[in-house]
């Protein structure tokens, strides 16, 4: 199948009968560790992967927006008049250009296409949010920053969309460096890009099952650790001393014991992680991701059966390092740290041992460690 870049341009002239001048691209993200511990003021250790989404454009004398999309109907809508409704996919676009104060911009014509899975948890909303937000700094002539306009993709999910989620996925998506991770300190908001050693490579494990309603059970565990935080008296569970963690935990309930102790250990594993990394100990990397899969198994209790499969599945094979539920979880994917000879061996005794299993055909696929967002327009 062609890339989602000449799909998208396809896509455009099959609209609008002409060439677009310009192209914004956004890639996808998975993360090697740390999860729901953005929301938490805590660390995460994202890579943005190498499959992209694709907005083909070409700006407009007047203040429309006019979008096609290869998932989804068309939309319509003014940019000096905001307001909700079209189609789903079109609301992120909406968003975006609603926290970017984009009442003053031009508007465009643009077509999308895509090759992140949809709704696998490898972050295909904030590549939208991403690519259309490189539009808008393009049509306002502003200088690109990568922080502003994961902040303004963050405020259109919380705000415009309803997510309540963190800065992880649009920041990664906005700001990664090719062939490394990034590691973000979701408090300061300050991030490091720290090298992938070429002996690892990771592979993707879609196990081919989606859930609903992710969107209520992520709200509903951010709520816990935000009450749990006001209740303990600190500003978020990053202020939460790991040596303290046993009396902490006892004085809570079960369950928002358990989420909290899965914050604290995990901003840990995060600080270890990206050590391990740097300095190529893939046996420790590994070590971590199966101990926090481990923890949102148990505690944070954002796995499923099938991901818990994979993630035993891919454990068990030749030179798998370590693997972990990844991103908001609830479905979706796992992510695995594989010896870069064994891949190959590995997916195919992955695909074999998990159908076995749960009787469902997974997919994978090895992503390697991409640049964030660009966007160009020839004039
Ligand atoms: C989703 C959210 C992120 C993050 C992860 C869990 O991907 O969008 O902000 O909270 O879940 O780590």
């Amino acid at each position: 199948m062609a890339t989602a870049d000449a799909r998208a341009r396809a896509l455009f002239h099959a609209t609008f009968g002409t060439v677009p001048e310009g192209d914004a691209r956004a890639p996808g993200r998975v993360n090697l560790m740390g999860d729901h511990t953005d929301y938490n003021g805590g660390f995460v250790l994202p890579i943005a992967i190498d499959r992209d989404t694709h907005f083909a454009y070409q700006p407009r004398a007047d203040t429309l927006v006019r979008i096609v999309s290869e998932h989804g109907e068309p939309a319509e809508f003014d940019l000096a008049d905001l307001s909700h409704g079209g189609p789903p996919w079109s609301e992120y676009v909406r968003g975006v250009a609603w926290a970017m104060d984009a009442q003053g911009t031009t508007g465009w014509d643009g077509a999308v296409a895509t090759d992140v899975p949809l709704g696998a948890g490898l972050s295909s909303s904030a590549s939208l949010e991403i690519a259309t937000a490189e539009i808008l700094s393009a049509l306002a002539r502003r200088p690109r920053d990568p922080l502003a306009m994961a902040e303004a993709g963050q405020r259109a999910e919380n705000d415009w969309v309803g997510m309540e989620c963190g800065i992880m996925d649009q920041l990664s998506v906005a700001a990664s460096v090719e062939g490394s991770a990034l590691l973000i300190d979701c408090e300061t908001l300050s991030f490091e890009a720290i090298p992938v050693p070429d002996e690892v490579a990771f592979v993707v494990l879609d196990t081919s099952t989606r859930r609903q309603l992710t969107s209520s059970a992520y709200n509903e565990r951010r709520a816990t650790c935000e009450r749990a935080a006001s209740y303990l008296g600190v500003a978020s569970l990053r202020h939460v001393d790991i040596q303290d963690l046993d009396r902490v935990v006892s004085s809570l309930d079960d369950v928002a014991g358990r989420r909290v102790r899965h914050v604290v250990t995990e901003n840990d594993r995060v600080v270890q992680a990206a050590i391990a990394l740097r300095s190529g100990d893939l046996d420790e990397f590994g070590r971590l991701m199966s101990e926090s899969h481990a923890s949102l198994r148990l505690d944070f209790e954002s796995s499923t059966p099938l991901l818990d499969a994979i993630v035993e599945v891919a454990t068990s094979l030749p030179g798998c390092f370590g693997a972990r539920v990844t991103g908001a979880g609830f479905g979706g994917c796992a992510i695995a740290a594989v010896a870069s000879g064994f891949t190959e061996e590995f997916e195919a005794s992955l695909l074999d041992n998990y159908a076995c299993r749960s009787g469902l055909k997974a997919q994978t696929f090895v992503c390697r460690p991409a640049a964030g967002s660009t966007s160009s327009i020839d004039h």
